[in-house]
């Protein structure tokens, strides 16, 4: 079934691009793109798992206009990254050219890594998985990119985690909505696919899960990952960021 979440995506990066922005979080340059505390950990974990990068296969999953497929690139890796949005791939295309990296951008699904029909010494998602609202949909992802790793192999997993429990699901914003089942919501005008609810007369979108750090444990168990290390860039009554390396 067609998904509202997905396409969100897409009409986020046709904006992106029509405003003259490179990126994600509305950066102006390839110098804007990515932070530097992602940079430093990719960085370090890239050379603590692999002292010798170079020729290496990653894969780089939701990698929007390319911010951290560039990272792995530049360290000598043989990239490729998937994306669901059109836009952020053939700008990410555009943006290789320009910096001469060589990376292989496809329009792809998450859900489906199979397609590629290629192994991965390293799976990277940065904050692709809270973008992925539905159990089912989540633990596809997850066991694709399990089957994907070659022998030996990692998944470094960043992404989004609500910290504090109880969580209150009383957050209601004018545009978003946060409910019990740490799902957010965002306002929109149609209701015609999957992740489309009416309240009160309003249509809201399915946008992201910000579940708690042990959900996230307890999802990838299930994919059958075992936890190599985890580490969590808390910020106090913030969502943080959940940092895993799985093998
Ligand atoms: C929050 S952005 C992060 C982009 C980039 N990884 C970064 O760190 O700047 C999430 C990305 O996941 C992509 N995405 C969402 N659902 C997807 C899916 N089912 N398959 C592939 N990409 C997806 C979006 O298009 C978007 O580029």
């Amino acid at each position: 079934m067609e998904k509202s979440y997905y396409h969100a995506h897409e009409s986020a990066y046709q904006q992106i691009k029509s405003n003259g922005y490179v990126g994600w979080g509305n950066a102006k340059t390839l110098n804007d793109l990515g932070d530097n505390v992602t940079k430093q950990y990719l960085t370090d974990t890239v050379n603590r798992f692999f002292p010798e990068p170079k020729g290496k296969k990653a894969l780089d999953v939701g990698c929007g206009t390319g911010t951290t497929a560039f990272m792995l690139s530049a360290m000598g890796m043989d990239v490729t990254g998937v994306d669901i949005s059109e836009t952020a791939i053939e700008m990410g295309r555009d943006l290789s050219k320009q910096q001469n990296l060589n990376i292989n951008f496809v329009k792809g699904d998450v859900l489906e890594l199979d397609k590629l029909n290629q192994k991965f010494d390293l799976i990277y998602d940065s904050h692709c998985l809270h973008c992925i609202v539905f159990e089912d949909d989540r633990q596809k992802v997850l066991t694709s990119a399990k089957k994907s790793l070659n022998e030996g192999g990692i998944f470094i997993l960043d992404t989004m985690v609500m910290p504090n429990e109880p969580h209150d699901p009383a957050h209601t914003y004018d545009t978003l909505r946060f409910d019990e089942d740490y799902i957010l919501w965002h306002k929109t005008k149609s209701s015609y696919a999957k992740g489309v609810i009416e309240l009160n007369g309003q249509a809201w979108c399915a946008q992201r899960r910000i579940y708690p750090p042990h959900v996230v444990m307890a999802e990838v168990a299930k994919a059958g990952f075992v936890v190599i290390s985890d580490r969590l860039d808390a910020q106090p009554n913030e969502v943080s960021m959940l940092r895993l390396v799985l093998r």
